[in-house]
């Protein structure tokens, strides 16, 4: 189980969940009354977005395996969410590029496409 801090959506307290790996942030907020926009839950419309920053890793890494970054667990975005993420100006083709390359997740995601991983992270409203 790893802590999904929600802070900023709406005026209640922020909200600290637990959730597991595999979860996907929509549905983790939406099981926990945090009210994140989401049209399409598709990857296309970008309603959705967020702010995710990873605040520990709670599982250990294997320093050796290149796919991890220096940072946090290998995050592998597909191309769709991506492109969304670009078109709607959330991200640069640059960070799009550094994300796909060195499989690290952007600042920005879509919480429909977020899978959680073993590490704590803090989600925050886009705008
Ligand atoms: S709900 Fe449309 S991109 Fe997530």
């Amino acid at each position: 189980m790893v802590n999904v801090i929600f802070c900023g959506f709406g005026e209640k307290v922020d909200k600290r969940v637990f959730a597991k790996t595999g979860d996907v942030l929509l549905r983790v907020a939406e099981s926990n009354g945090i009210k994140i926009p989401s049209e399409c839950k598709d990857g296309m419309c970008g309603s959705c977005a967020v702010r995710v920053e990873e605040i520990s890793n709670d599982e250990k890494m294997d320093s050796t395996t290149e796919d991890y970054s220096s940072k946090g667990q290998a995050v592998y975005m597909d191309d769709k969410e991506l492109e969304t993420l670009i078109s709607m100006g959330a991200i640069t083709k640059k960070e799009a590029e550094v994300a796909q390359q060195y499989n690290r997740p952007t600042p920005v995601r879509l919480a429909c496409q977020c899978a959680i991983k073993n590490a704590s992270i803090l989600v925050k409203p886009y705008n």
